[in-house]
């Protein structure tokens, strides 16, 4: 059985007193770890804040890190750094640094190899744009991802990462993907890691599902075969709403 993973992206927002009030409201009632992965990926400037006050079925992860462990990159932050702040989970190839940070496959690629090695759980997103969606494109643009994402990563590594698919339409617009249509493309997704490695190793990975997820869409999405979870951005601001949508991972 995969173990489900609720993951939530706060992307740019929130102050400290705002992590800080969420994480003390949290905190005691996330389910237990062995039911449900409850991730926030945070800011870097709130990483140290929250893993300070992490209870113990709660996890923190990064939104980004640079691939090497040092280095001439201000501004940039290594996963050796991450690591050694407590850090468990990094989002890697988000498809808001693809498109505003010169993500690509290939730096995609690299991360993921870096993280593994740091000991960081990558959640490693893909996603297709809207006119891929419309040209019924999918799968084929989303199997070349995760063939250039994974390129050099074995399957005992593999295992280690969590992958998970955003079209890139349905971020943040309300759009959501029908459940049946993020199940395909997840489908899709597990026959490229059966392909690559085996299919002992693709029915062990856990990938999410991203993209508008809220309370009132998780039971659906969650219901489907191959969806073992969610990163959410909008609604994982709010304590209440991750609370659910935690609680809805373990029904
Ligand atoms: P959203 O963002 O839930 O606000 O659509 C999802 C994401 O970007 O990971």
């Amino acid at each position: 059985m995969r173990r489900p993973v609720i993951a939530g992206n706060w992307k740019m927002y929130k102050t400290r007193d705002e992590a800080l009030a969420f994480i003390y409201a949290v905190n005691q009632l996330v389910p237990d770890l062995e039911r449900v992965e409850s991730v926030i990926c945070a800011p870097a400037i709130f990483l140290r804040d929250l893993v300070k006050r992490e209870g113990e079925n709660l996890r923190i992860g990064a939104q980004t890190m640079h691939d090497l462990d040092e280095g001439a990159y201000t501004g940039e932050i290594s996963a050796v750094m991450l690591k050694s702040y407590g850090v468990d989970y990094v989002i890697i190839g988000h498809s808001e640094r693809r498109a505003y940070y010169n993500e690509t496959d290939e730096s995609v690629n690299k991360k993921i190899i870096k993280a593994i090695q740091s000991e960081l759980t990558p959640i490693v997103c893909v996603g297709e744009s809207l006119d891929i969606r419309e040209q019924k494109k999918t799968n084929g643009f989303v199997k070349a991802q995760v063939l250039k994402a994974y390129e050099n990563v074995t399957d005992i590594d593999a295992l280690k990462t969590i992958i998970a698919y955003e079209p890139i339409w349905a971020i943040g617009t309300g759009k959501t993907a029908t459940p049946d249509m993020a199940n395909d493309t997840i489908k899709a997704i597990r026959a490229v890691l059966a392909e690559k490695y085996d299919e002992q190793t693709a029915n062990k990975v856990r990938i999410l599902y991203g993209g508008s997820v809220k309370p009132a869409n998780i039971d659906s999405l969650l219901a489907e075969s191959d969806i073992d979870g969610a990163l959410v951005g909008g609604a994982s601001l709010d304590p209440d709403s991750f609370l659910t949508l935690v609680k809805a991972a373990i029904k």
